[in-house]
């Protein structure tokens, strides 16, 4: 982290200072992620191929000596929740990012009973209910805070986002994979990360130098995405019993071909099969500046999300074929994310900016008809923590 933070860092430092009447000791910084390709496929054992956005939330901390915690989020007009730091905290009636905040650091609390009280002041500029995961910078962010100020800082990448993915899973229920803590936690800039989620091994996979990552909002989002995530998730879990395997990782088209499956759950098994070995080659087509495979695989990816894994909207098809239009043969469009509406990648030049943004003006409202958000983002850091002295700025 440098010494020039911007204006999110400064706001959540100067709403600390006067919340608290103190600097805070502890910045922390984790940050969105898209996925480019390798949808579903993290918790089969999977491969992904996300990257770190540059856009962040960011946690300005300090400690108190009562055992509590007293978080206050800016971008929620700065409400507050004050409880007891402990391994099994109860859920806060209104549930939101109060429940993710309680549930995260319950996690490090079982891990390491002595961690001190805290006040934390949220603030971040990653887009909210968009699918670019705002949640899982949220938690990487509070762990990175939170060990920080407890001084123990020797856990991984890798072990906070397990921290991370577990308190979604056992706190706020959600049964997401690893993909969005890990991409957050080590995201690097100018790459893509190609993650073995079996291994949890990461490779940073560098982006052609002139790529944009630009994101359209479809602004579509459909109610109970976790429910129907859920059952995804249990529908990919019923085939791999199906065909005897630890997960859909270790499935081929030919096993699918030989097990008598009902239609639907055939078909989700089809996608991750089919999703995995487009990550694989994606991945290839990348390291080569092969844009155009690489174009070819995300309209396959979103062609399979659409027909085989039923996650998409004709409002995300919308928005993808137009951005499929533009780009042509010099990249790829895709939805990304877990579904049900949020956000289409597309990875193009530069130079096709302008174009892409003026097909989306003219081609693209919402179902309430609005036009789409567009994020220009490129691929950052993953999560960092600083201590900082008594006048707010990088301490050492
Ligand atoms: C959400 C989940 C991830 C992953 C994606 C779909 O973002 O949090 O774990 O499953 O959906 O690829």
């Amino acid at each position: 982290m440098t010494q020039q933070f911007p204006p999110t860092a400064l706001a959540a430092i100067q709403a600390y200072q006067e919340r608290h009447g103190t600097m805070p000791t502890v910045l922390a910084r984790a940050p969105g992620r898209v996925n480019l390709i390798g949808e579903h496929t993290d918790y089969n054992d999977g491969f992904v191929l996300p990257a770190a956005i540059d856009r962040n939330t960011w946690v300005a901390a300090g400690t108190r000596s009562d055992g509590q915690v007293l978080a206050t989020a800016l971008d929620e007009d700065q409400a507050e929740d004050l409880f007891k730091l402990e391994a099994n905290p109860p859920h806060h009636p209104e549930s939101g990012w109060r429940d993710h905040v309680r549930g995260t650091l319950a996690q490090l609390v079982a891990l390491a009973p002595n961690l001190p009280g805290m006040n934390l002041v949220i603030a971040g500029d990653v887009p909210m209910g968009a699918g670019l995961s705002s949640s899982a910078s949220l938690a990487l962010a509070l762990l990175r805070a939170a060990q920080t100020l407890s001084g123990h800082e020797t856990r991984s990448g890798k072990q906070l986002a397990r921290l991370a993915q577990q308190a979604e899973n056992q706190f706020v229920g959600c049964q997401c994979g690893i993909m969005d803590q890990l991409a957050s936690a080590e995201g690097q800039p100018g790459h893509a990360l190609l993650i073995d989620c079996r291994s949890l091994d990461t490779e940073p996979v560098s982006l052609p130098s002139g790529t944009a990552l630009l994101i359209a909002h479809s602004r579509v989002r459909r109610g109970l995405v976790d429910s129907a995530y859920n059952e995804r998730r249990q529908q990919c879990e019923a085939a791999a019993r199906a065909m005897s395997v630890p997960a859909l990782r270790d499935a081929t088209l030919a096993m699918l071909a030989a097990t008598e499956l009902p239609d639907t759950v055939m078909r989700r098994a089809r996608h991750i099969i089919t999703e995995n070995q487009r990550v694989l080659a994606a991945t290839q087509a990348l390291r080569s500046g092969d844009m155009q495979s690489l174009g070819e695989l995300m309209a396959a990816s979103h062609a399979s999300m659409r027909d085989d894994f039923e996650i998409t909207t004709p409002a995300i098809d919308q928005l993808a074929s137009l951005l499929q239009g533009v780009v042509g043969s010099a990249g790829g469009a895709r939805m990304t994310g877990g579904g049900f509406g949020g956000c289409v990648i597309a990875l193009l030049p530069q130079a096709l900016v302008p174009a892409a943004m003026a097909a989306l003006e003219a081609g693209y409202r919402s179902p309430e008809g609005l036009p789409a958000l567009v994020y220009l983002c490129e691929a950052g850091p993953g999560a960092a923590s600083v201590h900082l002295d008594a006048t707010g700025t990088m301490a050492g």
